[in-house]
């Protein structure tokens, strides 16, 4: 199985932070946004990693990571995406690497507390189609929200005003190799992107879409809020992995 790691976009959301950088080369706490989503795939046991990257700072990525030496990996591959295309959009710059195996695509500005390798093993064992992961939040309207019936992921309905139930679809997609010609038969949305979620409706018109529930948190970090709860609940976890006595008060989080 190989991973792509989506850090194309311009992350605009995020104001003069990314005037002269990229989105996910901010920090959160200790260490740059993009070592986290690299980390979640080296941590499933997935060596072979492509960064799609894009905007003014690709360079600055591959001064960062070189050859992902501080994942304990020999190489990583990257390649560029012009523009803002949309996350499918991006994903389709992965087909020649992905070279007719199957994919774990995370998108560069997604931070999870534990492991995904459970769901990526329960994926390995599927014949065929695409997985995806849930999970209950708050603010569901943010993100790609599940229409669930009897357990099934029957719809996906990108940020919607009226949300059909409080499951987020989480950025970590895992895909057989018909992806790509999913994609190629897709058109832009009204936003004028490629989206992601209807490439996964594809998949869900065909049956062929199953889905776990996440364990532990999950968030993004591409808004002002998102970065700073980000931060503090890595914070919170790196402190208690490294059994930090309680003085200076962690941030708290809801
Ligand atoms: O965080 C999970 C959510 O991510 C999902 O629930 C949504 O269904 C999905 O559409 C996406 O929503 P966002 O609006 O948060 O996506 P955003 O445009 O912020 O892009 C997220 C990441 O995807 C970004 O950090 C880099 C990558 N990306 C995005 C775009 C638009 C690219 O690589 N290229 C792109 O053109």
């Amino acid at each position: 199985m190989k991973g792509v790691v989506l850090a194309g976009g311009l992350g605009t959301r995020l104001g003069a932070l990314t005037r002269i950088t990229n989105k996910h080369l901010l920090p959160v706490y200790d260490r740059p946004m993009v070592y986290y989503p690299i980390q979640t795939l080296v941590d499933a046991g997935i060596r072979e990693i492509l960064l799609v990257t894009g905007g003014n700072n690709a360079g600055d990525f591959l001064r960062l990571l070189g050859n992902g030496e501080d994942f304990g990996l020999k190489h990583l591959d990257y390649t560029y995406q012009r523009g803002e295309g949309g996350i499918a959009d991006a994903l389709s710059l992965a087909e020649h690497f992905a070279g007719g195996e199957r994919i774990i695509v995370i998108l560069g500005d997604n931070i999870l507390e534990r492991s995904i390798g459970a769901y990526v093993e329960r994926f390995a064992a599927q014949r065929e189609g695409a997985r995806v992961l849930l999970k209950e939040v708050e603010d569901p309207w943010r993100f790609g929200v599940a229409e669930l019936k009897e357990e099934r992921v029957i719809r996906i309905h990108e940020k919607p005003k009226d949300p059909p139930s409080p499951y987020a679809v989480a950025g970590v997609y895992m895909y057989d190799t018909e992806v790509f010609d999913m994609i190629r038969a897709l058109r832009p949305s009204t936003r004028g992107e490629m989206e992601i979620t209807d490439v996964n409706n594809l998949y869900i018109d065909r049956g062929r879409m199953h889905h776990d529930v996440l364990e532990g948190w999950w968030t993004d970090a591409g808004h002002p809020e998102s970065l700073f709860r980000a931060t503090a609940l890595v914070r919170q976890k790196t402190r208690a992995g490294r059994g930090d006595a309680i003085g200076a008060e962690p941030a708290q989080v809801q």
